[in-house]
Formats: structure tokens, sequence, C-alpha cells
């Protein structure tokens, strides 16, 4: 038992190091890993996108699962950015229009992530900025 639990840690250790691999090496040019919403403010001219901080919590604030089941709203969460970043779309995004309006949609990345890559990103931008404000 003991065993199967060490192994699923270190799964989620790889895992977690894996995603942020792929984030900066996929996602780093245009997503800003942390910053505050002072600073986005004063640096709208020359960022690219949202940063990561704010996508994350935006997300998370725009999904809402009945039952308050976090495990459910994690998966919904994944599922949603591991699509979008093959699918980006004006009828997806959650952006802010004003935000939308100043970067544009989101370039597809389609073809350049393998499925487990966009899995490992899409984790680790939900797990990531877990207890971490964005304020
Ligand atoms: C060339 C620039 C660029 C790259 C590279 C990029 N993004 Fe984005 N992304 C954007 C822009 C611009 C937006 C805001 C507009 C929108 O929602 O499409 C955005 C928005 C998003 C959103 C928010 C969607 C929503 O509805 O709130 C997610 C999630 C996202 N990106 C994930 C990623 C991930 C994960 C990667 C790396 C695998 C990535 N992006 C790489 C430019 C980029």
């Amino acid at each position: 038992m003991k065993s199967i639990w060490m192994i699923g840690m270190a799964a989620t250790l790889l895992c977690g190091a894996e995603g942020r691999s792929v984030y900066q090496k996929y996602c780093q040019q245009c997503h800003v890993e942390m910053m505050e919403k002072k600073e986005v403010i004063r640096n709208l001219g020359t960022l690219k996108a949202p940063p990561m901080v704010e996508v994350s919590h935006r997300l998370k604030e725009n999904v809402i699962i009945a039952d308050e089941d976090d495990d459910v709203k994690r998966r919904v969460i994944v599922a949603f950015v591991k699509d979008y970043i093959e699918n980006p779309s004006i009828q997806y995004s959650m952006c802010h229009p004003m935000a939308i309006e100043k970067f544009g949609i989101m370039p597809s990345l389609k073809g350049k992530l393998s499925d487990e890559e966009r899995q490992a990103v899409a984790e680790w931008v939900y797990d990531r900025y877990e207890g971490v404000a964005f304020r």
C-alpha cells in the first residue's frame, strides 16, 4: 500500500517538473508566470498575453461546480486548458473582453505539444497557483 502511495507521489513530482518545463518551452514567451494586478496594468503595453497567474485564477473563478467538488473542478479546468492549447477561440475564451481586444486570441499550438505535454502543462497551470493570490 505504502509503495503505491510512494509511486503516486513520485509521479506527481515528476509530472509537476515536466509541466513547468513544458510551460517554459511553449507558454512563457507570452504568459509571464507571476505578476501583481497593478503591475499588469502598468506593463500592459509590453505584455503579450495575460500572466499565467491571472489565467489560472480566472478559470477557477469562472468554473463553478454544483457540488463544490474540487477534484471535479480541477478535472474540468485541466480539460479546458488542454483543449484551449490546440483550439483557442473567441467562443470559448473566458478572458476579459478588454484583454481579448488588447491581446487578440491566442494562436493555436496544434501539433507542437504531445498529448502528455498538454496534460502536464494543463495540470501545472491549475496546481502552480493553488493558494497563490492574484491581486
Ligand atoms: C504567442 C503567444 C501565446 C502563447 C505561446 C501561449 N498563449 Fe495562451 N494566450 C495568449 C493570449 C493572447 C491569450 C488571451 C486571449 C485568449 O483568451 O485567447 C491567451 C489565453 C490563454 C488561456 C485563457 C483562456 C481563457 O479562456 O481564459 C489559457 C488557458 C492559455 N492561454 C494557456 C496557454 C498555455 C498552456 C500555453 C502553452 C502551452 C499558452 N497559452 C501559450 C497567447 C499565448
